[in-house]
């Protein structure tokens, strides 16, 4: 191992990563022929092959998931130094990883800016998932911190409430309900609902509160995204439940509105989360107090602006 080198541990993570040497070699903008070659040098200084082929895919071999194991473990103790180094220099250096949930899209890029002007050092990549994909990621320790709803009751966190996030019916602005004023949820009945995607938190929570009171939605049809369902509202497919944060007021107030239904708004909230014991570093610890003290001041401020808007 002693003459195995830092790049091709890069290289090598970047394959595992991607499951690809194809993609890898896309990221780290090199030939692909130099990432096989480096991935065979480094597989010959472990003195057992890291992958292997099966058909058309590429399986990471016992060893190669010990090693990939390693590589996250140096990589990041290497990004911690690198953040002290900054930070004994005076400077706020580094990079933050963040998993943010897609109800939250709408508002922590918004955040980000003020944040990279105070931090102009700071490189930031963020991955936008629903409630499965982030769960995943806080398990495997692959981001630094995570904005969510739902917290996972098998795995040790640290939890810091951040702002509601409150889930609303939504229909098309022309719809026969529109006007009403607290709609019994069995009015809905006939109603066709557009749902999230199995393995979003949004769609789990509308799923309990449907069950707890026996009610039984009509689905047409399901979409991963607020995005797409906001547009399939809007052109007449059915209504649907979604956050209170995706609907911003240029949509709002052209074709989609809330509708007041009885047991709505569903009362969610946004944590900060990391894994229970996790050191944050410099740099995460920086975000982390911007967003609880300007980052929140400005997201409440932001949002009660949004939904006086939309209620005109
Ligand atoms: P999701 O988000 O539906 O994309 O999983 C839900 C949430 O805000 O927890």
């Amino acid at each position: 191992m002693r003459q195995a080198t830092l790049h091709q541990l890069k290289v090598f993570e970047a394959v595992a990563r991607h499951n690809s040497f194809t993609r890898a070699a896309e990221e780290l903008f090199l030939t692909q022929p130099t990432v096989s070659m480096q991935v065979k040098q480094l597989s010959k200084a472990v003195g057992l092959p890291l992958f292997e082929q099966v058909g058309k895919r590429l399986y990471l071999t016992t060893a190669g998931k010990e090693l990939f194991i390693t590589c996250k473990d140096i990589f990041e103790k290497l990004s911690e130094f690198e953040s002290t180094v900054s930070n004994l220099k005076g400077l706020k250096k580094g990079k933050l990883r963040l998993s943010v949930i897609t109800t939250a899209k709408y508002l922590i890029p918004r955040l980000l800016g003020l944040f990279s002007q105070h931090y102009p050092g700071i490189d930031i990549s963020m991955k936008v998932t629903n409630h499965e994909g982030i769960s995943e990621r806080l398990v495997n320790n692959e981001d630094d911190l995570y904005v969510m709803s739902q917290i996972p009751n098998d795995f040790d966190v640290s939890v810091v409430p951040f702002l509601e996030n409150p889930l609303v019916v939504v229909a098309p602005r022309s719809h026969r309900l529109a006007q009403e004023k607290n709609i019994p949820l069995k009015t809905l009945a006939d109603e066709l609902f557009i749902m999230r995607e199995p393995g979003s938190g949004t769609r789990q929570a509308v799923q309990k509160l449907f069950d707890n009171h026996g009610f039984s939605a009509k689905v047409k049809l399901d979409l991963g995204s607020n995005e797409a369902i906001k547009q399939a509202i809007a052109g007449g497919l059915g209504i649907s439940v979604l956050s209170r944060h995706s609907l911003t007021s240029e949509s709002m107030n052209s074709e989609i509105v809330v509708l007041d239904v009885e047991h709505f708004p569903i009362r969610q909230h946004w944590y900060v989360v990391y894994p229970a014991g996790k050191q944050l570093s410099i740099v995460a610890q920086t975000f982390f107090d911007y967003l609880m003290n300007e980052g929140k001041a400005i997201a409440e401020h932001n949002f009660l602006n949004n939904i006086s808007l939309n209620q005109k």
